[in-house]
């Protein structure tokens, strides 16, 4: 299959980059390259004659329309967004030219090129969304592709809007989509100022480990590489017209796994600790969802996707990773804004 991918130089798209090349897949990476894209992230494929990058913005539909002209590709796989909720609350702006304006962009150049294709029945356009959309949980209960939208960050608000759009040109126009709702994501190659990382880097400085709020908010954690493979499941198997929910059933506590990371620190990286006298609380985001949980039944019974491994392994495998790529991570530390407490209101 020749698959378009937006946004293959962040965190998760450029985890199915890499996945889509090695299962023999052609791959176009389209990418504007904002603070959060790092070409590091391919370097593993980008000599491979399966791989093409395009450098564009999702938002100028003349270069999308000769991108597709170009490439011909079966299947759009769409994950290019402004993904970091604290700095939606700095700046909503960007969030929702990209994440809203971006996707209708792409819809109507993914529409245009279809129908001009004579409406390809295999033809896919794939859209990645986020457990977010659906609002905070409280302690009972699981999100699936039932749940009503009540989206509470800038974020999470233009992440809902662009999935309504996704929907919309499916029912109106016919065009054959897939969505996919998930949870948080965690593992090599993810930006430094998400928790996972800031928490890694922050023990290995020796410096306070940031935890908002009382700590108690519940995310539901699946590792990068199961979330790839969970979207090339749904990709080439999953039904057109239907959303599935994707989620690791691994629920922990933020300060819980802020304490998991610690541990692995303390194993393998033993000057320091206990690296958990580091935990710092400071005030809690504004707008800070509760708890976040995933019933992926959907996607187990229909397609048989399952992660592969557990929250606490997959997090070993991350702090291992970020111990051994100190050049990755080293250069974007200078990024604007990380290593600064964002979004406070
Ligand atoms: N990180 C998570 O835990 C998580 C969970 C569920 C869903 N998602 C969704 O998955 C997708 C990818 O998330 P991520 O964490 O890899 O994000 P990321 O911020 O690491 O990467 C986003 C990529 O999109 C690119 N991009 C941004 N604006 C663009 C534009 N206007 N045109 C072209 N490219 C642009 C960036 O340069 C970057 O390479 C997003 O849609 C996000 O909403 C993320």
């Amino acid at each position: 299959m020749r698959i378009l991918i937006t946004g293959g130089a962040g965190f998760i798209g450029s985890a199915v980059v890499r996945l889509a090349v090695a299962r023999g897949h052609d791959v176009v990476n389209l990418d504007t390259l904002t603070y959060a894209a790092n070409l590091e992230n391919v370097a593993s494929v980008a000599g491979s004659d399966r791989y093409a990058f395009e450098h564009a913005d999702i938002r100028d539909r003349a270069a999308l329309d000769r991108i597709l002209a170009r490439h011909r590709p079966d299947a759009i796989l769409h994950l290019a967004a402004e993904s970091h909720v604290d700095r939606s609350i700095d700046g909503p702006d960007s969030f929702i030219q990209t994440n809203v304006i971006g996707t209708f962009t792409l819809l109507e150049a993914a529409r245009a090129y279809w129908t001009a294709a004579g409406r390809p029945e295999g033809f896919r356009f794939h859209h990645v969304s986020t457990d977010e959309v659906f609002g905070s949980l409280g302690p009972e209960g699981r999100f699936s592709e039932t749940t009503p939208y009540d989206p509470r960050s800038p974020y999470s608000a233009s992440k809902a809007g662009s999935d309504h759009l996704v929907r919309a040109w499916s029912e109106t126009y016919g065009l054959p989509v897939l969505l996919t709702n998930c949870s948080n994501n965690y593992g090599p190659f993810h930006f430094p100022e998400k928790l996972v990382p800031v928490v890694i880097l922050r023990a290995l400085a020796g410096q306070p480990i940031p935890v908002y709020g009382d700590g108690l908010h519940v995310r539901d954690w699946l590792y990068v590489e199961d979330h790839a493979e969970a979207l090339l499941t749904v990709l080439t198997q999953g039904r057109p017209g239907r959303s599935y929910a994707i989620g690791g059933e691994n629920e922990v506590a933020n300060i819980d796994l802020v304490r998991m990371i610690c541990a692995h620190m303390d194993r393998l990286h033993p000057e320091g600790a206990p690296h958990d006298r580091l935990i710092a609380f400071v005030p809690d985001r504004p707008g800070h969802d509760r708890r976040y949980a995933i019933d992926p039944a959907r996607i187990r019974s229909e397609l048989g996707w399952r992660p592969s491994v557990s929250v606490d392994e997959g997090l070993g495998r991350t702090v291992a990773w970020y111990l051994d790529n100190r050049d990755w991570w080293q250069p974007l530390l200078a990024r604007d804004g990380v290593g600064r407490r964002l979004g406070t209101g």
